[in-house]
């Protein structure tokens, strides 16, 4: 079957978050894409929607089974149909789980940069926060693992949220990498929570390791967070699954979430789940080419127009992660104080930190801001291309626009 992902569809006048903004300006900011769910999704929710009737609804076995299948065939991981626990959502999971496993003076540990969602959460649930941030190698990320062990050390850290694959980069922690987390968590007992809402869309040819398949320890001490939202463009309709092989961990995660009242699902939750990951897969296989396309094409443009602009190219998600560091290097006026500043200079400054807001405000592109996803996001972007290739060309011609005339306002060193 062909699908139809070049198709302009006006998301404006629906409620969308995405698209409430000026009608000048282009939105590429929060992770929804602007595609039309898959076809058998659409068909389950409107026979659902045919019904009329939209009383209480319960968890039904294929729901259980449908995820189960799914990370079986997709995923070579097994889980019993009993690990798997409903959620409205990954983050009202995390906040449940929170709430019910962690003491008030507990600290929780991540990995900057990381989906902002988590900073959220975590200020939201009132904990202290422990930051174990990442290495950017000029190309990708790592982790410092000398610098989690010492972070896993201290006996208040009892919860790692870890992003698997990772929101902003797209990067895929390899089996290694995973086994590495695994073992230090457990070692300083730690809990992990593995939030992998981001696996299922990944370069063609790429997979990505769930981390509760690759030790026994790691599935016995871990919370996975999994979904059909991101992969399927749903994120509007509130489900997710939580996935917990130890017995007494789900107990307490149940209690969790049940207090949090995310445990219930609507009337079509569960109907778009079981049709997602029964019937989704070709259209997810036609949609993995197209984000793969439309990568290529964010690369290429940048490469040619605009090269002091790098992608780092994930191998996860709709998501590109864009590096301007090329800006630090901007005559600035760093040694003036600020008073010393004339205004044109002060803008200057504001918008070198600033430069989404630039953007947005010079060229109509609204991206979001690396800092959002923590201080080493500082000189980055993040571009959602989860959207027809149009999009993506006009993205990066504002992009383009914006940039140069950034460049006109300021000198850049060689
Ligand atoms: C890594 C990650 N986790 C969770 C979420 C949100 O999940 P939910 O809408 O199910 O709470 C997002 C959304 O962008 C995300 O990127």
């Amino acid at each position: 079957m062909n699908y139809d992902f070049d198709k302009r569809i006006d998301r404006r006048g629906t409620n969308s978050l995405k698209w409430n903004v000026p009608k000048e300006e282009l939105p590429m900011w929060v992770a929804d894409m602007d595609f039309e769910t898959a076809p058998e999704i659409q068909k389950a929710i409107m026979e659902r929607a045919a019904h009329g009737v939209f009383g209480y609804s319960i968890v039904s076995k294929e729901w259980n089974s449908a995820y189960v299948s799914w990370w079986e065939r997709r995923h070579s991981f097994h889980m019993d149909p009993d690990w798997l626990l409903f959620c409205s959502g990954v983050i009202p999971a995390v906040s449940g789980v929170i709430g019910r496993l962690m003491k008030e003076d507990e600290k929780i540990l991540i990995q900057p940069p990381v989906y902002n969602g988590f900073y959220h959460v975590i200020k939201r649930s009132k904990k202290a926060l422990v930051e174990n941030p990442l290495v950017y190698n000029g190309k990708s990320y790592e982790m410092d693992y000398a610098d989690l062990e010492q972070k896993l050390a201290d006996p208040k850290v009892s919860l790692m949220l870890l992003c698997n694959p990772q929101n902003p980069s797209g990067r895929i922690w390899t089996k290694e990498e995973l086994l590495q987390v695994g073992e230090l968590c457990a070692k300083y007992h730690v809990t992990v929570v593995s939030d992998e809402i981001h696996c299922d869309i990944t370069d063609p040819g790429c997979r990505y390791t769930p981390f509760a398949s690759v030790s026994d320890a790691c599935r016995d001490n871990s919370i996975t967070c999994i979904a059909p939202t991101k992969t399927f463009n749903l994120a509007g309709l509130k489900t997710a699954a939580v996935v917990i092989s130890n017995k007494e961990l789900r107990k307490q995660v149940r209690k969790g979430i049940q207090a949090n009242e995310a445990s219930e699902p609507d009337s079509f939750s569960v109907e778009a789940a079981i049709a997602a990951f029964t019937k989704g897969e070709p259209w997810l296989e036609a949609l993995r080419a197209y984000i793969w396309e439309n990568k290529k094409c964010v690369e290429d443009f940048l490469k040619k127009e605009l090269p002091w602009v790098h992608m780092i190219s994930g191998k996860a998600s709709y998501l590109v992660w864009l590096e301007y560091s090329a800006l630090d290097r901007i005559h600035s006026s760093q040694n003036l104080e600020q008073d010393e500043m004339p205004a044109e200079t002060k803008e200057r400054e504001e918008n070198n930190r600033n430069f989404a807001g630039f953007l947005r405000k010079h060229a109509g592109l609204y991206l979001m801001d690396g800092r959002e996803y923590g201080e080493n996001g500082s000189s980055f972007l993040r571009m959602n291309i989860g959207c027809p290739r149009s999009y993506v060309t006009e993205g990066l011609t504002r992009l383009k626009k914006g940039a140069e005339l950034f460049k006109s306002m300021n000198e850049m060193r060689d």
